[in-house]
């Protein structure tokens, strides 16, 4: 009988906090990948710690691999079986973006995330610990992909202060790493893996801040990495009841494409659910407001509307759609509010939230409620990134069609 990955993780006790270092992503990674051209990158740490994990825990067995491997993946997201292209991960939160390109046929071969609250709510669900802080890992540590994925974070973005020429004029790669911001590191893997296509999400301020010079930074040095750009502000509200804006970037390797990428984003459709669709029908009081937040809330929103500001509580249409929820939901729950009869309005349930971002029920929540707000207040819209990534792969199918290409990708 195949051994389970739940078994494992509790012999070899793994546990996900803030001391939790990279040995559990080599470990968990080399777990994922050890059948294809990919276990190299994680095999020699992943032994190091497996040898040292049997030590401290009084493990008789050898540390063998072979004691262990292959194993069932009993986690309620594995890779699919047969996957036809390769992906990684990139600032992959609870894996929002993953899960959507898992959909699509995707088999992941690197994530990082350095949050460890959402490491733990990410190998609950994908049985696999991301690598940590992106800025000190080393493009060369990143194996070869197809797709590169990336919802990166909304950080006060100074890039348009670096000039074109400084991001562009380059030798020896332009990644001056004093610049300092993450986008940066997304263009440095870029450069140096060349992936066929990448994905990259972000809020949709992105696209006006500082008068547009940031986004033209961006697009612009993507541009000079030799990808051909499509972008568009995409709202989540067609597939999810949420209003929900995020700017999609996408690019094509040009000299894979040619630049004939038939490539489109996904139109608007018809608006199927509303929040009422997605409430559990019941809810612990502790959800309801207090009075004294309740009072507050209306206290601050009159006071705004005195001045001619739109600012303060949504209480949320039950037959409409919601809000966009954000990282900040769990301070008060302000923005969604959801209005019961004969009581103060309550907040979602971390479980609604989940379902407002159009993750699957059986998507485990091991942290507190605070953490989930943050974790998919910060997440996307996954059936949305799912049909942004539909249309992506079908231009990526068309390029592995050829015998040759289809031999190269990992099973
Ligand atoms: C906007 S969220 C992306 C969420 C993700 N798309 C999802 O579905 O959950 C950005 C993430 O980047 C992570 N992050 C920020 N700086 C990082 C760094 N230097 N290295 C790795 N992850 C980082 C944050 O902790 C956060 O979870």
């Amino acid at each position: 009988m195949k051994r389970k990955y739940s078994d494992i993780r509790k012999k070899l006790n793994f546990v996900i906090n803030k001391k939790t270092t990279d040995d559990m992503a080599h470990l968990t990674h080399y777990f994922h990948n050890h059948k294809n051209g990919i276990s190299k990158y994680y095999k020699p740490r992943a032994q190091e710690y497996l040898t040292k994990l049997h030590e401290n825990l009084n493990i008789v067995e050898e540390p063998s691999f072979q004691t262990y491997l292959p194993f069932e993946w009993d986690i309620p997201f594995p890779s699919p079986k047969k996957p036809t292209f390769k992906f990684i991960d990139l600032f992959a939160g609870i894996g929002g973006i993953r899960l959507a390109y898992q959909k699509n046929g995707g088999k992941c071969v690197f994530s990082s995330e350095w949050d460890s609250f959402a490491k733990k709510t990410y190998e609950a669900n994908f049985g696999e610990v991301p690598f940590g802080d992106i800025t000190k890992i080393s493009e060369t540590a990143i194996p070869d992909h197809d797709v590169l994925l990336g919802g990166f974070p909304c950080q006060p973005f100074s890039i348009a202060g670096v000039s074109k020429k400084n991001a562009l004029g380059r030798q020896h790669g332009f990644l001056d790493k004093t610049q300092g911001t993450l986008f940066f590191d997304i263009a440095r893997i870029i450069e140096h893996k060349r992936p066929k296509v990448f994905m990259l999400e972000n809020v949709k301020n992105l696209v006006s801040h500082d008068k547009k010079k940031t986004f033209k930074v961006i697009t612009e040095t993507l541009s000079g990495l030799g990808y051909s750009i499509h972008h568009k502000v995409l709202d989540a509200r067609y597939y999810v009841p949420q209003h929900r804006e995020r700017i999609i970037i996408v690019g094509f390797d040009k000299m894979v494409f040619k630049g004939e990428e038939q490539f489109e984003f996904p139109k608007p459709k018809n608006v199927e659910l509303a929040i009422r669709d997605i409430l559990e029908p019941i809810v612990d009081d502790k959800y309801t407001l207090s009075d004294k937040l309740w009072n507050y809330l209306q206290a601050y929103k009159k006071k705004h509307q005195a001045k001619g500001n739109g600012f303060g509580f949504g209480l949320a249409n039950l037959d409409g759609v919601s809000r966009t929820l954000s990282a900040r939901y769990y301070k008060d729950g302000a923005e969604i509010l959801i209005p019961q009869e004969g009581k103060n309005p309550r907040r979602l349930t971390p479980k609604e939230c989940a379902r407002l971002q159009g993750f699957p029920d059986n998507f485990i929540i091991p942290v507190s409620d605070n953490q989930g707000y943050r974790q998919f207040g910060n997440s996307v819209a996954m059936p949305l990134i799912q049909a942004v990534g539909k249309n992506l792969v079908k231009e990526l199918n068309k390029i592995h069609e050829s015998p040759e290409a289809k031999a190269a990708i990992c099973k």
